[in-house]
């Protein structure tokens, strides 16, 4: 094929090729994207310049990727997340919108902002969404972000030397090593771990199951709790008096979570939904 389209050609292209995989709201995000990362035109210019001649050859290859359902954020590289354009790579979970609200439930959380030289730590970090955007919130803060896959702590790394904050990654895989590692006297402990049961796979999308990090996504049928009960295990050791606990969750696990929170005598336990209308998240303290 010629390697110059116009940007009106490549649109009908784009919506042409992907309507089988993905809804016209979502091609019409993933042509924006592209165009924006390949060829440097805004979505307003596509709109205003329909008759622009553009590059293409870049395009097309992606496009050939994108028809075998890979994510368009593997594709460019990177991710928004708050006011961040963040490093992804197929060893990191590619950012969700939840996890935005997460964040923005944290830094607008009253008694947090009442403390100084917060200590917080991030379970499960992966691009290093969630540290970076809670360092560039509370500069003040130590941040500690845990993953057990080394080559997601690199992204992280790479992602928070981008925008020059101090984060102290630390390789540790929260199911088998030790709590010495990490730190001992929190305020905060945020979390998004892995929560999908394996057998809900087959109804998730190909761009999910076929590209994104399965340890970072899936846990085993019998026990979706798994990294929870940790979590909330661990908490019970090194939350400060009024420590926070705050995660990112599923609809079903309601019921379960409150019993477990209220054997460890956790107090203030609240659900909260996302935009939504859906039970997402988690709050709870010591
Ligand atoms: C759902 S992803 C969340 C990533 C990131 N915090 C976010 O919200 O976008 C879960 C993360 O937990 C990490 N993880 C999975 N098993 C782990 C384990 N046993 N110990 C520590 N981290 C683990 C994965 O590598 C992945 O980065």
């Amino acid at each position: 094929m010629d390697s110059k389209l116009t940007v009106k050609d490549f649109k009908n292209l784009i919506c042409r090729e992907l309507n089988s995989i993905y809804s016209l709201k979502e091609i019409l995000s993933i042509y924006s994207i592209l165009l924006e990362n390949r060829v440097n035109i805004s979505k307003v210019e596509a709109a205003l310049y329909p008759e622009k001649v553009i590059e293409s050859q870049q395009l097309l290859e992606d496009l050939k990727r994108l028809k075998k359902a890979e994510p368009i954020q593997y594709i460019v590289g990177v991710a928004p997340f708050r006011n961040l354009e963040l490093r992804v790579t197929p060893d990191t979970l590619i950012p969700r919108p939840e996890t935005e609200e997460l964040v923005e439930l944290i830094v607008s959380d009253p008694t947090l902002n009442k403390r100084n030289h917060l200590q917080i730590l991030d379970i499960g970090t992966g691009t290093g969404a969630i540290a970076i955007s809670l360092k560039q919130k509370f500069p003040e803060a130590d941040l500690y972000a845990t993953d057990f896959s080394i080559r997601a702590l690199q992204v992280a790394k790479a992602n928070a030397e981008k925008y020059r904050l101090k984060v102290n990654w630390i390789h540790h895989d929260i199911l088998r090593d030790p709590v010495e590692i990490l730190p001992q006297s929190v305020d905060l402990i945020v979390s998004n771990p892995p929560y999908i049961p394996e057998l809900n796979a087959p109804m998730l999308h190909a761009n999910v199951t076929q590209y994104e990090p399965h340890s970072a996504l899936f846990v085993p049928n019998y026990d979706p709790l798994l990294f929870y009960k940790r979590i909330i295990d661990i908490g019970s050791i090194i939350l400060k008096p009024d420590g926070k606990l705050f995660f990112e969750t599923f609809e079903e696990s309601q019921e379960s979570m409150m019993q477990l929170l209220k054997s460890y005598k956790y107090k203030n336990v609240h659900f909260i939904n996302d935009i939504n209308e859906k039970f997402r998240f988690l709050i709870a303290s010591l």
